[in-house]
């Protein structure tokens, strides 16, 4: 899939992450078994939200502003956000979040 250069040059200096190799953690975490997520192949969970559009996204989970920080931290272990969340810590380190944070950033 190709980006739109623009949301890719602005997703990277969020985050310092790479958004190809963020395309593929995503899958490999399983994070495609519970969100639909474009570009990324076989990803049409219905278990949590779509994350088509998430760089316009207000909030994470409904409970966090949406920065890049909170974006790594909801990614790596989102119960550290919201206690409550239905989302589990799928395993990802820190390092593989910030990538997948920079691919969640390309989706507008
Ligand atoms: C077992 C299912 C499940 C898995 C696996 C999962 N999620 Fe989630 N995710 C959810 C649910 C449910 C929510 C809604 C949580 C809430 O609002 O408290 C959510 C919320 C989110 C949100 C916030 C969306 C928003 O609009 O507020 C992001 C971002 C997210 N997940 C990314 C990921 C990523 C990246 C992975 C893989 C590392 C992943 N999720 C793996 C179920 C899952």
């Amino acid at each position: 899939m190709k980006f739109d250069r623009e949301a890719r040059t602005r997703a990277v200096a969020l985050t310092m992450g790479d958004p190809d190799l963020g395309r593929y953690l995503a899958q490999r975490y399983g994070c495609a078994g519970c969100h639909t997520i474009p570009g990324v192949p076989g990803a049409q969970g219905k278990v949590g939200p779509t994350l088509q559009g998430f760089a316009a996204r207000v909030y994470i989970g409904g409970v966090a502003t949406n920065s890049p920080d909170s974006l790594i931290q909801w990614i790596e272990n989102p119960r550290t956000i919201d206690p409550k969340t239905a989302m589990p810590a799928t395993g990802i380190s820190r390092a593989e979040a910030r990538h997948v944070a920079a691919y969640l950033y390309t989706l507008r």
